[in-house]
């Protein structure tokens, strides 16, 4: 007796070989398809069924070859059924996730990368165009004495001035504040600086205020002083004319207006032509003017409290706006997202 798989099953020529049965059960495409040929194959009347019931007819010397041949058949066709029933559960399993767009070719997705806050990237850029400049930046503590948030910069105890400064009073006798301006590192070069000088101070300042859409209780500036001989407003409005060419990247006509800070003399508030529109627009609220930069010449009470004497050196002071300076430039409408720490905020930039 030949082997089934060569063609001949036994007695019954006609009978299907193992290779025939693994065609079959390839070509089923459904467990249907393989159920119906499993009953063909090793179903109760399936073909090894019938060949094992011709074992008494054939002649004895043929019957084991015959009954080995029907468990070959048997088992190969079992073996046959399993692998395709996995091949046919593998395919739906990857036709299903081709359906939700699942690719296992792509490459994984790419780690989260985060990016430099709006602040952080203003701050860079200011610092860099002053240190072209040749100023020097400064840093100061956050937590200032009286002395140097207020009383240095010509505002005495009770000067109304203090009113607008809402402070936050750290416990104790309150002679230190969370300082509400940057203002206070000017006295701190002043004493640490040999005339002439030049720096700017970026940093956090904060005031002890209710929160809404265009105040803080936490924002940031940018100080600016520089001390020379005979400083006048004319150098004040060309040094303020190249800070808004950097940040605005052309010239601006600006303005002076009269402006009371108790610490320069005269003071005044910088308007600059608004940068967004021609005719008025949200931003400039109509006017064609941003308010964007008070500035004046220092006052000679500060340059003495500071050790530097007003006859010999002169001097101009600015205080920018920076959290003011990044909503202008990207439409921010609430200044409490910069600080907010909200992700979705934060990824736009
Ligand atoms: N320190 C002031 C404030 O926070 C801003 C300011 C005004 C700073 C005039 C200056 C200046 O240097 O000259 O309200």
């Amino acid at each position: 007796m030949s082997d089934p798989e060569s063609g001949d099953a036994g007695n019954d020529s006609s009978a299907p070989t193992l290779a025939e049965a693994e065609a079959k059960i390839l070509a089923c495409e459904s467990s249907e398809a393989l159920k119906e040929v499993e009953r063909e194959y090793v179903g109760k009347q399936g073909v090894v069924a019938r060949l094992l019931a011709s074992i008494p007819d054939a002649p004895p010397e043929e019957r084991p070859e015959v009954g080995k041949q029907a468990n070959i058949l048997k088992k190969g066709v079992q073996q046959a059924i399993q692998a395709r029933q996995q091949g046919l559960a593998d395919a739906r399993v990857a036709t299903e996730r081709e359906g939700q767009g699942f690719d296992p070719s792509l490459p994984p997705p790419r780690p989260q990368r985060g990016s430099l806050h709006p602040l952080t990237q203003v701050t860079r850029e200011l610092e860099d165009l002053f240190q072209s400049m040749g100023y020097r930046i400064l840093d100061g503590p956050e937590i200032e004495t009286d002395y140097y948030n207020f009383e240095a910069l010509n505002i005495p105890a009770d000067h109304p001035a203090r009113d607008s400064h809402d402070t936050f009073f750290c416990e104790g006798d309150g002679h230190l504040v969370l300082r509400t301006h940057t203002s206070p590192v000017q006295i701190r070069a002043l004493e640490n600086l040999e005339p002439p000088l030049r720096v700017v101070i970026p940093g956090k300042v904060f005031r002890h205020e209710s929160t809404d859409a265009s105040h803080d209780h936490t924002f940031h500036q940018m100080e600016g002083l520089v001390v020379d001989r005979d400083i006048s407003v004319a150098h004040l409005i060309g040094a303020m004319k190249t800070l808004l060419r950097g940040i605005f990247d052309r010239d601006l006509e600006v303005r002076l207006r009269p402006g009371y800070f108790p610490f320069v003399e005269p003071g005044f508030e910088l308007d600059a032509r608004c940068p967004f529109c021609e005719e008025g627009c949200r931003v400039c609220k109509r006017t064609r003017w941003i308010e964007l930069l008070p500035c004046g010449l220092v006052h000679p009470n500060v340059l003495r409290a500071g050790g530097v004497d007003p006859e010999e050196w002169g001097a101009f002071a600015f205080g920018l706006g920076l959290s003011r300076l990044v909503m202008l430039r990207h439409a921010i409408d609430d200044v409490r997202h910069l600080l907010g720490g909200d992700i979705r905020f934060l990824e736009q930039f």
